[in-house]
């Protein structure tokens, strides 16, 4: 479904971060929808390299771009020479994505040089450009405040990335603040899921892990008792807040939820509709933090950007499940 009424003809669009999950789909929106805009995706792709964790450093994977016919430019956003490459175009838009995603990373210095040192570097072109800057913000912001999660309140993360996503959001209202014809927006996105997620290995999303335990194993493992409760949005409603951010009333940062909150075991529920009864195993939490409840208030992302969920779970879930089987079945 295209979002907002305008070609985009000869409108230069880059995404960083565009070959991992969300900026793949961003990408292959544009392409749908708007193909005389001009693409160019920008990704350091993963290599070997791993944190203390064992997860890899950078998840973006060639796959997610399979069909992509715009242009690619392998980089580290931490790289100022990489960024320079940026400058050789006069984007009108950046959507930036690319970040350490993995919220389960200690390492404080390599998150906040990735997450914050490079948004700042992209900022400083977007005030070279007059580029207009939507980034990715994220729920990490709130910690464990009691949900609905509010815009300027509560805003207390609990670990490296969520505090690196709130400097981002500090950093761009200075930003706005000091040059007002900057359009900045931050969208901070719930729990996503959805298509091309699938190598964010075990950072994906519950409903693609619980999915495809069901399927291997007629079983699936959640922490004692299931009813921590999130507030899951379906890719599809955050690509339309990211495309309506485009055209939003105001610079300012924006909450992108589906402004509910589900509990895992309702996950579990919708996921025996589409693929039949399985077991269900409760295990201890390991991790000292974890979410126990977010909600999405969403009131100011409807009135500025015109944002309008079109996914409950349940919508979701059914979009979605065919490529779960599919990926059970091929692998991907
Ligand atoms: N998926 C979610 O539920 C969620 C929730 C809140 C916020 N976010 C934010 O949304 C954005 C996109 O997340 P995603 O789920 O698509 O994650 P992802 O890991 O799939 O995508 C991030 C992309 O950034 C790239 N990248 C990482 N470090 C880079 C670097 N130094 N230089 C260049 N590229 C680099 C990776 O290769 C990857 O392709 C991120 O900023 C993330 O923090 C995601």
């Amino acid at each position: 479904m295209q979002y907002i009424n305008d070609t985009l003809e000869g409108k230069h669009i880059l995404i960083t971060g565009g070959a991992g999950f969300i900026g793949s789909n961003l990408a292959m929106y544009f392409q749908e929808y708007h193909p005389k805009a001009k693409v160019v995706v920008f990704d350091c792709f993963r290599n070997e390299e791993t944190f203390s964790n064992g997860n890899l450093k950078s998840l973006g994977h060639f796959k997610n771009l399979l069909g992509f016919n715009g242009e690619v430019i392998v980089g580290d956003i931490n790289n100022k020479q990489d960024l320079e490459r940026l400058e050789e175009n006069r984007f009108d838009y950046i959507f930036h994505q690319a970040a350490i995603s993995d919220t389960t990373i200690s390492n404080q210095e390599i998150v906040l040089r990735s997450n914050v040192n490079a948004f700042k570097d992209l900022l400083q072109l977007c005030l070279k450009t007059h580029s207009k800057m939507i980034y990715a913000s994220s729920a990490g912001v709130y910690g464990n405040t009691p949900a609905p999660n509010n815009i300027g309140s509560g805003e207390i993360p609990q670990n490296i990335y969520g505090f690196s996503k709130l400097m981002m959001d500090n950093l761009a209202s200075k930003y706005a603040q000091s040059f007002p014809f900057l359009h900045i927006v931050g969208l901070r996105y719930f729990n996503v899921y959805g298509k091309n997620e699938f190598y964010k290995g075990k950072t994906a999303s519950m409903i693609l892990q619980l999915g495809l335990q069901a399927l291997k194993s007629k079983k699936v493992r959640l922490f004692k008792m299931g009813e921590q409760k999130r507030d899951f949005v379906y890719i599809k409603d955050v690509i339309q807040a990211n495309i309506k951010a485009m055209r939003a009333k105001k610079s300012g940062v924006y909450n992108v939820g589906s402004g509910e909150a589900r509990s895992y075991n309702d996950i579990v529920a919708s996921l025996r509709e589409h693929l039949g009864d399985f077991e269900v195993e409760y295990f201890d939490n390991p991790y000292n933090f974890f979410q126990t409840h977010t909600q999405a208030n969403i009131a100011l992302t409807k009135e500025f950007l015109g944002y309008e969920p079109k996914f409950s779970l349940e919508d979701g879930i059914k979009d979605y499940v065919g490529q779960i089987q599919d990926i059970h079945l091929k692998g991907w």
